[in-house]
């Protein structure tokens, strides 16, 4: 055997005590979220109905470091610290000089890297006397991490799941009532928004959303819950980055390069963000590339404007790289990116060219999926297949570039419930949806008339 280290590993001592709030590192003057109702500057009050003070504190926070409670912490040594990887088999099949490394979220028992934030947020919700959580998912991923979170801190737990992947992951739902959780197709008949919207029979995640706000507006017990986008969310990711960032040093190495996809942003902010502080405060050359579906392009086709979160307009306005809050994504297997909007937070990062946007289709996401999983063995998820797929340009312009260079990626979550993907994949019948410039178009006459600064 040789003594070449094919993983990086941390003790249960090592788990952070603190998470990374970038909020305080942004370039420019931050925008306020705005109140749907007055499109007034949202503060703390305007959230109080549907989220506890303690995440709402988190949200708006100005420290530069937060303390993970004793509590999570606790939790989190069910799967964290995570793995680091070093791809040598990826490298050696690309025949690439650069070192290729891997932080793997797929361990959690959800399958993602979901429950970094599921667990904080359940525990704050159960720490005000909240009963229950409402919210939506796209693949599965999400609510089912709330539905694990929301079992070990004794809440209820309703899920709201689009319907294309209510019907193309089954087991996903499965995990979800397993936890004790309840799981609906949305659109569905039970809330106003989705009777609205029952048209849009695929659904998506901004409908969905406005589903489970809805629910939690109209019930006193409960609370609603977001798996992406809000700064509390990103915040609680970083435990990803601030590991990373350890274990890199460990194996003598600073990543040239960092990779993450991005539906709303969390797994991106999570192992970024640490980076991206030292980039911004140490002038460290790290470079960042945010890889998205060319089906839902948010960055890169997007318009930077203030939109509502969620397809109905319950939600605050962020203002954000959008396609539209209506505009309907078509129904790819990652449906954990099939969002109109962004995290604030990373699209400044974008408008500001601190990150690097880059839209790939599907089949070249699940190309890059079956070589990776051919070579290092796990069987990524459609989402991070589209981060491997921009490794592998970054490999091979390494090979061009005849440069040794570092790339870190998240392997944000396995693909062990989205197999009917792959037989499509390797069957020749995956379809390339194309994206609707026209239907963007019409979603964007849509907006609130809200200017944003330039
Ligand atoms: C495995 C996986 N990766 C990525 C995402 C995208 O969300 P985010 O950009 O917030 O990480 C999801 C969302 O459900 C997901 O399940």
């Amino acid at each position: 055997m040789s003594d070449e280290p094919t993983k990086v590993l941390l003790s249960e001592r090592d788990i952070p005590t603190h998470w990374t709030n970038i909020l305080p590192d942004l370039p420019g003057e931050p925008l306020p979220p705005l109140s749907p109702q007055t499109m007034q500057p949202a503060g703390p009050p305007d959230l109080t109905p549907i989220f506890p003070m303690g995440l709402i504190e988190q949200e708006v926070s100005p420290e530069p470091e937060i303390e993970i409670p004793e509590e999570v912490r606790e939790a989190y040594k069910l799967w964290r610290p995570t793995p680091l990887f070093r791809a040598r088999r990826l490298e050696r099949l690309l025949g690439t000089p650069a070192r290729i490394y891997y932080k793997y979220e797929g361990g959690s028992p959800a399958g993602s890297h979901k429950p970094n934030t599921a667990v904080p947020q359940a525990y704050e919700n159960a720490k005000a006397g909240v009963r229950k959580l409402a919210t939506e998912t796209g693949a599965g991923q999400w609510g089912s991490a709330l539905a694990f979170a929301c079992s070990m801190f004794g809440l209820d737990c309703e899920v709201f799941m689009v319907g294309s992947s209510y019907d193309q992951k089954p087991y996903r739902r499965s995990m979800i009532e397993t936890w004790g959780a309840g799981v609906h197709r949305s659109p569905s008949q039970l809330t106003e928004a989705g009777r609205g919207q029952a048209a849009h029979e695929t659904g998506s995640l901004g409908i969905a959303i406005s589903e489970a706000v809805e629910v939690a507006a109209t019930d006193e017990g409960t609370n609603y819950a977001l798996g992406s986008v809000l700064n509390h969310v990103l915040l609680h990711q970083t435990v990803v980055g601030r590991e990373a960032m350890a274990q890199l040093e460990m194996a003598g190495e600073e990543p040239d390069v960092v990779v993450a996809c991005v539906g709303g942003g969390s797994n991106f902010g999570g192992i970024a963000y640490p980076f991206v502080r030292r980039a911004l405060r140490d002038g460290a050359k790290t470079r960042f590339v945010a890889a998205e579906p060319a089906a839902c392009p948010t960055l890169t086709k997007g318009v930077y404007r203030y939109d509502y979160g969620d397809t109905v307009g319950l939600t605050p306005l962020m203002p954000m790289y959008t396609l539209g809050h209506d505009f309907v994504p078509p129904p790819v297997h990652a449906g954990g990116l099939r969002y109109h909007g962004d995290a604030p937070s990373l699209c400044g990062l974008v408008k500001a060219g601190l990150v690097e946007a880059r839209a790939y289709r599907q089949n070249e996401t699940f190309e890059a999926a079956v070589r990776f999983a051919r070579t290092e063995g796990i069987i990524p998820a459609p989402e991070p297949a589209h981060a491997i797929r921009a490794v592998m340009d970054e490999a091979e312009a390494a090979k061009q570039a005849g440069e040794e260079r570092v790339i870190l990626f998240n392997l944000c979550g396995h693909g062990h419930f989205d197999l009917s993907a792959y037989d499509a994949y390797l069957s020749g019948t995956l379809e390339d949806p194309e994206f609707s410039e026209s239907d963007m178009r019409d979603a964007l006459d849509r907006l609130p008339d809200v200017p944003v600064p330039a």
